[in-house]
């Protein structure tokens, strides 16, 4: 299971309003996590006031960028392929350009265009601002690299452009780059080190989605819960910073009170949080703002305290249990959900069952799980070897995954007669006469249309579930809706 967002958007092209005069076309896809959609969005926002239009007609482009994923092996498989067709197109149309965004891009960096012939460009995630310098360079002729990470880079002051897919759910990212070096994972190195964002320019982004009609945003981060300004720089620098500007800082719980009184007719919602980063101050502003979503992605990786700490998890089971309690103690309805990875280095078949004793013991609404794939660069990677053989990893993988479903579908039965909050996004995938949306804990359900619309928060009735969707039906506006 490759999945981080839905699956769906794996690979979908981003179409923006087309800007008059502009004359070059874009054809710009992304692969991996939400941060890498969202990035897609500045990417075109700064090429939009280079002449650039997106299409989403690959023939047609004059510029192909890829926003790349590092994260599995297959993740960069998947991108490798795309680049081949993409020759296959140029071989057709010469004077199309290639250009390789994102992780795969800060990873490799100039072997893309040495060994492989295949692109022209290459931009790692901190370079995007350096993106019209490097056109130029290109359009003359030569190939041009700038993989160069940042202390400082936010893009607080490039306002993306939106994908409306939906006009009413948005992502804002809070910070960038990850200090926890994790030993499996790849997004330190590609990502570079922790900084946030201002959050004045947080909050003026949130507000300009709301006057366009946004309901509901997403703060993103690798790790949102070790969100902290102090007027810029890398958090590990935080402990040089003056006692005024200590005193002054901004942390999640303070930016998530701040989201949520700006809008209270928003809901927010946030992701990735690590446990061993998250406090108690965040879930007592979830408790306290009706506004902040009943939701929190969680992610445990493994469930045996040896594999943990092999992971540079810095927390054990226990711990980790002891802050499940407390988020069920404060908010008892609060869903949960993990990422988890089977076949760690030297995982036994013992650690694989405290995988699947912790999971009991949750009972996760969601999950998201992967087998173990080595990645060049990591500490696992260089210090330990890739022990569990594949069969056994795929084994484990789909008992776990079969476990999940297992809860994933007592969690939704739990919701049967319930009445609760829905902000309706779309129009359901199997039925044109029923909407499809989404309650706080964040799992999907769908209802006969009558006479709502896209955008408005509804009490829904739920009568049935199946796995991982609610059926009800409609019994009125949410107090939200008025105005
Ligand atoms: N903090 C990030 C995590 C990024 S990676 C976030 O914002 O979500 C997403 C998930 O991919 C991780 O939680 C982990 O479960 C999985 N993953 C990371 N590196 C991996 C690897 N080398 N092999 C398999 N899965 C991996
Ligand atoms: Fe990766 Fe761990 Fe950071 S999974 S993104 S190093 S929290």
């Amino acid at each position: 299971m490759e999945k981080i967002i839905d699956e769906n958007k794996q690979g979908e092209s981003l179409i923006l309003e087309q800007k008059e005069g502009n004359s070059r076309k874009l054809f710009i896809e992304s692969y991996g996590c939400q941060m890498n959609f969202s990035d897609s969005e500045i990417v075109a926002s700064i090429l939009s006031k280079e002449g650039f239009n997106t299409t989403q007609n690959l023939e047609d482009a004059d510029l192909v960028l890829v926003n790349t994923c590092s994260i599995r092996d297959k993740a960069e498989q998947t991108v490798r392929k795309r680049l081949e067709k993409y020759n296959a197109v140029k071989k057709v149309n010469p004077k199309m350009k290639i250009g390789v965004l994102g992780c795969m891009a800060e990873r490799l960096k100039s072997k893309f265009l040495e060994e492989e012939k295949m692109v022209d460009l290459v931009v790692g995630p901190d370079a995007y601002k350096d993106l019209p310098n490097l056109i130029s360079e290109v359009d003359e002729g030569r190939n041009a690299v700038n993989v160069i990470l940042s202390k400082e880079e936010t893009y607080a002051d490039i306002s993306p452009v939106r994908l409306n897919t939906n006009g009413v759910t948005a992502f804002v990212s809070i910070t960038r780059g990850c200090d926890n070096m994790c030993t499996f994972c790849v997004v330190p190195f590609t990502r570079g080190r922790e900084r946030s964002r201002d959050p004045q320019s947080i909050i003026e982004e949130v507000n300009d989605l709301a006057s366009k009609g946004y309901k509901e945003v997403t703060l993103l981060g690798q790790n949102v819960d070790s969100y902290l300004w102090y007027g810029g720089g890398l958090k590990k620098d935080f402990e040089k910073a003056t006692d005024m500007q200590k005193a002054t800082a901004v942390n999640f719980a303070n930016l998530m009170e701040l989201c949520a009184k700006a809008q209270p007719k928003m809901r927010f919602r946030f992701a990735t949080s690590n446990p061993q980063d998250m406090t108690m101050d965040v879930i007592d502003v979830m408790a306290k703002y009706d506004n902040v979503c009943n939701y929190i992605h969680l992610p445990v990786q493994s469930g045996s305290d040896r594999i943990l700490k092999e992971m540079n998890r810095l927390h054990t089971r226990e711990e980790y249990f002891a802050l499940i309690d407390n988020i069920k103690k404060r908010i008892p309805d609060c869903a949960i959900s993990q990422d988890m990875i089977v076949g760690f280095p030297t995982e036994t078949e013992e650690d694989h069952q405290d995988t699947l004793s912790l999971m009991d013991y949750v009972k996760y609404d969601f999950g998201f799980m992967f087998a173990y794939s080595e990645r060049p660069g990591t500490l696992a990677g260089r210090k330990m070897e890739d022990d569990v053989p594949m069969d056994v990893k795929k084994r484990r993988l789909s008992e776990i995954i079969d476990l999940q479903q297992q809860h994933s579908h007592y969690r939704t039965k739990q919701q049967v007669g319930k009445t609760v909050e829905i902000l309706i996004e779309k129009e359901s995938k199997k039925s044109d006469q029923h909407w499809s949306g989404r309650n706080s804990q964040n799992t999907v359900a769908v209802f006969p249309k009558e006479n709502y619309k896209v955008g408005d928060f509804v009490m829904v009735k739920i009568n049935d579930c199946t796995t991982a969707t609610l059926i009800g039906e409609a019994v009125g506006y949410s107090p939200t809706n008025l105005p």
